[in-house]
């Protein structure tokens, strides 16, 4: 029944009635419930308690619509099992002590076995599945290897990532060797992930728009491509990045069966870079969905459909994350709207 889900038919580029969407970030803080729940409890043991995990994805797929539900979990989980300590500062994003530092570092990072060190989140994937409507695709997902590499490098979320560039450059086997670590255990662990359940996975490469073209063909590209080759091909696999337009052939070229593209493209000049060959997610900018009134959103959602033309191998989404200040009534109108106007 999943598998003839509407998102699920768009990953494959068969033809729906209407065009699917869910989006990202789409279970937390502009959610009420969240935020009440999140004065009590922190984040991460918020992430590692499956009840709550599994009630926070199924009321949130409910709540708006969406056609696909993703699991609650975040990219960072995994630096926990390779050694650093993870805390969410109130405000101030995650931040990771103890960073990387010399070769050495990287030699011992430990190899991760998902079930032992991340078990918590295969397990809540197990369950949300079993909470799940029948016809209700559940996503997985990680932190694609340049976006992670970056908070193991920066400590925390960086503005200009000089660290990360300076590594890349300076230290390029040194970079190399990171990159294949945090490949490794990104692919045993997306594995993991649906083998317990999760119908389709999304690889985050957040900040890779920070690069220029040759920066990510000579020192993310290799990296990202093993890590899909790694993938369980009986699951599809989303490949999103932020900022990507300037490189969005080799963006695509790295693999994916669905090309996630932010709002700074356009929608149809996106496609056109990533070919006919693969099925496109985006892009409303988050911001408008935040702000601007329900028809200014409206004439949006059109332009985007518009420029998707109907053909198969469209998932509606944002360009990026729900923003915090996001009202739920938007987020339910976005959902709606995108079925009506896309109706076939
Ligand atoms: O999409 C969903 O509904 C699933 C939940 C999800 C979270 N993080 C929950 C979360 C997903 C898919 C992520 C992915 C993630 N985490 C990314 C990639 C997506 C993106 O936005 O680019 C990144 C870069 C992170 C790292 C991270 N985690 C940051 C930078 C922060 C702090 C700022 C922020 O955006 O919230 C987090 C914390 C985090 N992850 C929260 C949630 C709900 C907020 C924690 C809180 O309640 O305070």
């Amino acid at each position: 029944m999943t598998q003839n889900s509407i998102f699920l038919k768009a990953c494959r580029r068969e033809k729906t009635p209407v065009t699917p969407v869910w989006l990202m970030r789409q279970a937390g803080r502009y959610m009420k419930d969240y935020r009440s729940l999140r004065e009590k409890t922190p984040f991460l043991e918020i992430c590692k308690n499956k009840d709550l995990v599994t009630e926070i994805t199924v009321s949130a797929q409910e709540k708006i619509g969406a056609d696909a539900a993703i699991i609650f979990s975040d990219i960072l989980l995994i630096v926990e099992p390779f050694g650093f300590d993870l805390s969410y500062l109130k405000g101030d994003g995650p931040s990771i002590r103890r960073s990387l530092d010399s070769p050495k570092d990287i030699e011992r990072l430990p190899e991760i076995e998902p079930e032992a060190s991340l078990g918590f989140v295969l397990e809540a994937i197990r369950q949300t599945r079993r909470a799940l409507k029948p016809g209700v695709p559940l996503i997985g997902f990680a932190g694609a290897p340049f976006t992670l590499a970056s908070y193991l490098i920066e400590g925390g979320p960086s503005k200009d990532f000089a660290s990360t560039k300076e590594w890349m450059r300076q230290r390029p086997q040194v970079w190399g060797m990171l990159m294949e670590k945090i490949t490794h255990a990104t692919a045993k662990y997306l594995n993991a992930q649906s083998k317990a359940g999760a119908q389709a996975l999304q690889i985050f490469d957040s900040w890779v728009g920070c690069l220029s073209a040759e920066e990510y063909r000579a020192f993310v590209l290799p990296h990202s491509a093993r890590l899909i080759q790694m993938l369980d091909t009986s699951v599809p696999v989303i490949h999103f990045g932020t900022g990507t337009g300037p490189f969005l052939r080799l963006f695509s070229e790295a693999g994916g069966d669905i090309v996630g593209v932010d709002h700074r493209i356009q929608l149809d000049e996106a496609w056109e870079k990533i070919g006919k060959t693969k099925a496109i997610q985006g892009n409303l900018d988050p911001a408008m969905l935040c702000t601007a009134s329900l028809a200014e959103i409206r004439r949006e959602v059109q332009s985007i459909l518009k420029q998707a033309a109907g053909r198969p191998g469209h998932i509606f989404n944002l360009g990026h994350g729900v923003l915090p200040d996001t009202p739920v009534e938007n987020v339910v109108a976005l959902v709606e709207m995108v079925h009506e106007l896309s109706r076939r």
